[in-house]
């Protein structure tokens, strides 16, 4: 194939630009890639530390204070109080990480449903479309990068699948002991499915200065790469002209010179290389053109 190429310099240039712009953006985006894995790990530590104190919380409601405060409630309140500090492991929960939050500020709780109790569980679209990917996967946990608000956020969610016990509280408002009923005002009934996903815990880390961290790390380290690269081959391509290029175009203007007769002018020729080779072989030529001229007369 004929090379489009007038000169092997261009040529050698065309090649040095595209291979130092091929490598940096693969070491750019490899950057970017491992910027955003390496957040992506220590999100997915965070929020394991703080979903086992979460989950610790709740089976504390769940397992020891609600059941007590039940019997408590059998032999002396009537079973249509409700204490809700002591009685809602979702509001217990959210008391809890409210604290954690101190400590970690930048995360997000979230407990959303489909009918909540609480108004302020209802879930945004982000959410509702989370619940509705459980649901229709099957699946008990998503974890990713998705848009919330207009902010990049690392979600993390579990899916709220209830058991019979739930449907007290989250089915039929005739169920509900009056005072969940009266604090929320609740008008619909909830009628939750056993068994079937009907909401999401979610935890929220933002996630906007790690992608732009990561873009830019990507962008300089991937320049820098591909500058570093380019730098190196134009030095190349420098020492390849002085030590190369130009001594082929001096030697080419001498050839010319021969081919038009004018054979009187040796060729210089100081290195021992491959060009200082050629130089002496056009010399040696010059010297027979010379001859034969000269026997021409
Ligand atoms: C004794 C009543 C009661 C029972 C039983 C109960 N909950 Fe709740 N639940 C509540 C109350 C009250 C709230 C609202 C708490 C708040 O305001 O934060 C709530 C809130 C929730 C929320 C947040 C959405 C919302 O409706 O506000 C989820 C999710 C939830 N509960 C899941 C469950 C699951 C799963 C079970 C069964 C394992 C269960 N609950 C059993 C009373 C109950």
């Amino acid at each position: 194939m004929r090379s489009p190429f007038k000169s092997i310099r261009s040529e050698l240039t065309f090649i040095i630009i595209v291979t130092g712009i091929l490598i940096g953006v693969g070491v750019g985006f490899f950057i970017y890639k491992t910027t955003i894995n390496k957040a992506l790990e220590s999100a997915r530590t965070q929020i394991k530390t703080t979903m086992a104190f979460v989950k610790a919380s709740r089976n504390y409601v769940r397992k020891t204070l609600r059941p007590r405060i039940n019997e408590l409630l059998a032999t002396g309140c009537t079973n249509e109080d409700f204490i809700l500090e002591a009685q809602s492991s979702s509001f217990f929960t959210a008391s809890i990480f409210s604290m954690v939050n101190e400590e970690i500020p930048y995360m997000t709780l979230r407990q959303v449903a489909i009918r909540p109790l609480n108004p302020k569980h209802t879930p945004n679209d982000t959410e509702l479309w989370m619940i509705e990917y459980l649901r229709r996967t099957k699946q008990k946990e998503f974890e990713g990068i998705t848009v919330h608000e207009g902010k990049d956020y690392y979600i993390k969610a579990f899916a709220v699948i209830p058991k019979k016990g739930c449907l007290r509280c989250h089915g039929k408002i005739e169920d509900m002991p009056k005072a969940v009923r009266n604090l929320y005002g609740v008008k619909e009934d909830p009628n939750w499915k056993v068994g079937d996903v009907q909401g999401a815990v979610m935890v929220y880390v933002p996630f906007d200065q790690v992608l732009s961290e990561a873009r830019r790390n990507g962008v300089v380290q991937g320049a820098m790469v591909g500058g570093v690269f380019i730098l190196m081959a134009g030095i190349i391509l420098l020492i390849l002209h002085f030590k190369v290029f130009k001594p082929i175009d001096v030697l080419r203007t001498k050839a010319d010179k021969i081919s038009k007769g004018e054979v009187d002018e040796t060729i210089p020729f100081q290195s021992e290389n491959e060009i200082g080779r050629l130089a002496k072989a056009i010399d040696r030529m010059r010297i027979s053109v010379k001859k034969i001229m000269d026997m021409m007369g």
